[in-house]
């Protein structure tokens, strides 16, 4: 077989398919044989690893960073004040890799629905908001047809922008979860939507795949905060560019949700 000349485009766009329909583990064709001993690397390595995981939270050890995190997020006492301490937080280690600025939320705090997405990308970077980009104008249009628009508040699971686009990692996701778990507990909304794999897989702490969760209404109680909301999976509305055939199953989700916040508004009051 000729080799092909590499399509970087095409590839990438064929990742992010896979990664959306919530592939996110390969395999080598030939089997490696895990009974087969490996040293450790040399305590040296060893140093330079740990050395190296900890310039990049800012000078913390990841789970200093997290703990960090959960100390000045508690303190925030308003949405504002919470966007302060994320603005100021050094241990998350996407902060050093090229981003320009922290990217917090959108939209209305007092409304009734909180959206996470994934992580902030071009266009979010360079103008400080989440989802202002194709994507998120695509979001925007679906909201508003669903009449749910002035009702969302959103943010994402990491705060800074990924190098190259790449979905963030458990760690980084780590280190941002108690702003976000702040946010959820300062808003309380009625209704939480998780939009694609990288929010579900986060906040819900699962290995499904995307398609086996999203439109599944789960229960979100994160152990601090003292507060809990129905959640839903949906799309992300970049994999919704890429495959419009995919919009009709977003769009149930999109009314299953608005069907939720009316029930909900009938339920009496605890
Ligand atoms: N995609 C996301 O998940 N979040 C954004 O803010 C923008 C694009």
């Amino acid at each position: 077989m000729t080799p092909q000349p590499l399509d970087t485009a095409a590839t990438e766009a064929l990742l992010a398919f896979w990664r959306d329909a919530g592939v996110d583990a390969c395999y080598l064709s030939e089997p490696v044989d895990r009974t087969i001993f490996v040293a450790p690397p040399a305590p040296q390595v060893m140093q330079k690893a740990v050395a190296t995981v900890t310039a990049l939270h800012g000078g913390m050890s990841g789970a200093d960073a997290v703990a960090e995190a959960r100390r000045v997020a508690a303190a925030a006492m308003t949405m504002e004040t919470l966007a302060e301490a994320v603005a100021a937080f050094q241990g998350c280690p996407l902060r050093a890799m090229g981003a320009k600025q922290a990217v917090f939320a959108r939209g209305n705090p007092k409304g009734s629905i909180l959206l996470i997405g994934e992580a902030p990308g071009e266009t979010e970077d360079l103008r400080g908001e989440p989802f202002v980009g194709q994507a998120g104008q695509l979001l925007d249009r679906m909201l508003a047809a669903a009449g749910l628009n002035d009702q969302v508040f959103m943010t994402n699971t990491v705060f800074w922008k990924p190098p190259g686009n790449r979905p963030p990692s458990p760690q980084e996701q780590a280190a941002c979860a108690p702003f976000l778990e702040r946010a959820f507990a300062l808003m309380q909304p009625r209704a939480v939507l998780l939009v694609g794999a990288a929010a579900a897989k986060s906040v819900l702490n699962t290995e499904d795949g995307l398609m086996k969760i999203r439109g599944q209404w789960r229960e979100w109680r994160p152990d601090e905060g003292g507060v809990s909301a129905p959640v839903m999976t949906t799309l992300h509305p970049a994999f919704l560019l890429r495959q419009p055939q995919a919009k009709r199953v977003a769009w149930a989700d999109m009314l299953s949700l608005a069907a939720r916040l009316d029930t909900a508004q009938v339920e009496p009051q605890a």
